[in-house]
This record gives structure tokens, sequence and C-alpha cells, in this order.
């Protein structure tokens, strides 16, 4: 960019530094919808994001529910895919070598009891690349485990301080939107020890095939993601935002830079992009470029600036 006086002022600085790691711009990929980021080799250098957050990871390898499983609906999707995954073990000895060096990877953690939670984190804990953990505390369609550790405040505490127990990586922990208060969830993390929240996973809900009469997944219920719950995800993210003195990692309906701006006003340290990836799996790649572009326009210095700089005058 020009000055006014013809000289080129500096490229704006895009690094941040989320829950204790330190990325070189604020755009991840979101868990569950970016496989476990080899996938995505051939359509994206991955090391122009600022890191991505792997498929959750159990103890044991795991398949998912039984199709259907995901249904496109107005401005978005419902998914019940129900963890399916390699395995925490297969996923270190298989998956990440093919990473490359320098990409922060973010395991996400699941299990069906808090002790299985505490193994995974154990496992992934020491392991060259993985610079951080996400425990989803927040999957909707998923019998055990997920979504009661997510509702009910006395569990979820159990879960963080048993996480934290198991591991010195920084713990970001991911919150369900299905509850009254995602700002009183987010202070029970972050009194158990949590370096960083993630918010939100996807919103629980039905799709009906009326000619059938029957539910459109199998799992009868699913998960909506996609620009539909972005506004609802941006007044969680304000909200956990404004609770907590930990830093938030933004998600839902994230599709273009100018989302992800939403998202940073909103109070988000950093974002995730996720049901985009499906249509375009460049995008976040894009949308680094595209916040560096805003940056430049509006004369923004460091991305880290317009954190929680939503203008309420
Ligand atoms: C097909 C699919 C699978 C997902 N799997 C996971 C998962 O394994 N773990 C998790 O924490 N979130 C999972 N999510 C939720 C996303 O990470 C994200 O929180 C949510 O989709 C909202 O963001 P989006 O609207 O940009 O997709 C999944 C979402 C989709 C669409």
């Amino acid at each position: 960019m020009s000055a006014q006086d013809g000289t080129t002022a500096p490229a704006p600085d895009l690094s941040v530094d989320f829950a204790g790691i330190a990325l070189r711009n604020p755009v991840l990929t979101a868990s569950g919808t970016f496989g476990y980021g080899v996938e995505f080799g051939p359509f994206l250098d991955l090391t122009r994001l600022g890191g991505f957050v792997a498929k959750s990871l159990t103890v044991d390898p795991r398949h998912g529910n039984p199709p259907p499983r995901i249904v496109e609906t107005p401005a978005g999707m419902l998914n019940a895919i129900s963890l399916e995954n390699v395995g925490v073990d297969d996923f270190v000895a298989t998956k990440l070598p093919a990473i490359p060096d320098g990409v922060p990877v973010i395991a996400s953690v699941f299990g069906t009891e808090i002790d299985r939670y505490a193994e995974v984190c154990k496992r992934l804990t020491g392991v060259p690349k993985v610079a951080g953990l996400e425990v989803n505390a927040s999957c909707p369609h998923v019998k055990a485990g997920g979504i009661e550790f997510g509702q009910d405040p006395q569990a979820l505490a159990t879960l963080v301080a048993a996480c934290r127990s198991a591991t010195d990586l920084p713990l970001v922990i991911k919150l369900s939107p299905n509850v009254t208060s995602p700002a009183e969830m987010a202070r029970v993390c972050e009194g158990e020890g949590a370096d960083g929240i993630a918010a939100i996973n996807t919103l629980q809900a039905l799709e009906v095939d009326p000619e059938t009469r029957r539910p459109a997944l199998a799992n009868v219920l699913g998960g909506l993601s996609g620009p539909a719950i972005r506004p609802v995800a941006q007044r969680i993210v304000f909200q956990i935002a404004q609770a907590v003195s930990i830093p938030v990692c933004g998600m839902g309906g994230i599709t273009c830079a100018a989302d992800a701006v939403r998202f940073l006003l909103c109070g988000a340290t950093a974002i995730q992009v996720g049901t985009a990836n499906y249509l375009n799996p460049e995008v976040a790649g894009e949308i680094v470029e595209g916040l560096a572009a805003y940056c430049e326009r509006h004369g923004v210095a460091r991305v880290a600036d317009l954190v929680g700089a939503l203008d309420r005058s």
C-alpha cells in the first residue's frame, strides 16, 4: 500500500497469540471439516494458514452414524457424522508426519467418559507438531459424552480439570451453543485452568422430508452449521469474550474475510472456517489474503487491534 508521502506502508501484522499458541495469522480451519489436514494439501498450501484443528480424536477408532448423515438446508447443512475417526494413535503415527513443518496443529479431543478424554490428552502431549488441544465438549449428536459435558456446568468443570491435569499443552475448550448461558460455561472452563475457549459447535437441529414424512438424517437429530448460524455464533462469541479473560476462537458460518473481521470485532482472537471448506477447499487461504487487504484498506497495522473493537458508541 502506498502511504500519502509516496512511501510504501509496511504490510499489516497478522500474527496473534491464541491461548499461548503463536499463530502467523488468526485463520484456522474447524474440526471435522478439514479432515486431518493432509487431504487438503493438493488444494491449499497449509503454511498459509494460522493453523488447523484436526477431526476430533478418541482413544479407539470410531465408526460414525449410518447414512444419511448430511443434508443441505437453507444457508447451511445438518450433519450427524458422530465423530468417526481413526483413533489417536493412528493419527499420531500416520497423519501427523504428512503435515508440513511450521503448521500449528490443534488436535481435537473427544471421549464418551471423562477418563477417556484425559487419556487422549495424555497421548497427544509431547507429540511434535501438536501445538495445542481443543476439547470437544459439545458434539450435539453423540449419545454418550459430548453434549452432556457441555451442558452441565459441574460435569464440564470435572472434564476440564481432568484434561488440565493430563496435559501441559495449551488447552482450549470448545463449547456448545445449545445452552442457556454459554458465558457461564466459559467461566467454568476458565476457573478450571483452560487457556482458551472455542465457540461455537453446531446447533442441534432437525430436518424433515415431507414426501417420505421421515427425518432427513438417519440419526433424526443433527448439528446445523454454515452461514445460517453466523449471527448466533457472533452473539455467543461476544458474550463469552465479555465474560472471561482467556481468549476466544470464534466460528460459525464464516465464508469470507468480512465474516472473519465480524468475529474479531465481537471479541474473537482467532477464527475457524468450517462448512465453507466443503464449497471451496481454498477458502481459508483466501480469507487470510482478504484479511490482510482489509487491514491495508482500513489502515490497521496489527490485526490484533481489531479484537473486541466493536464500536458501540
Ligand atoms: C461435517 C461436520 C463435522 C464436524 N465434526 C466435528 C468434530 O469432529 N469435532 C468438533 O469439535 N466439531 C465438529 N464440527 C463442528 C465444526 O467444527 C464447527 O464448530 C461448526 O460446523 C460451525 O462452524 P461452520 O458453520 O463454519 O461450519 C463438524 C461440523 C461439520 C459440518
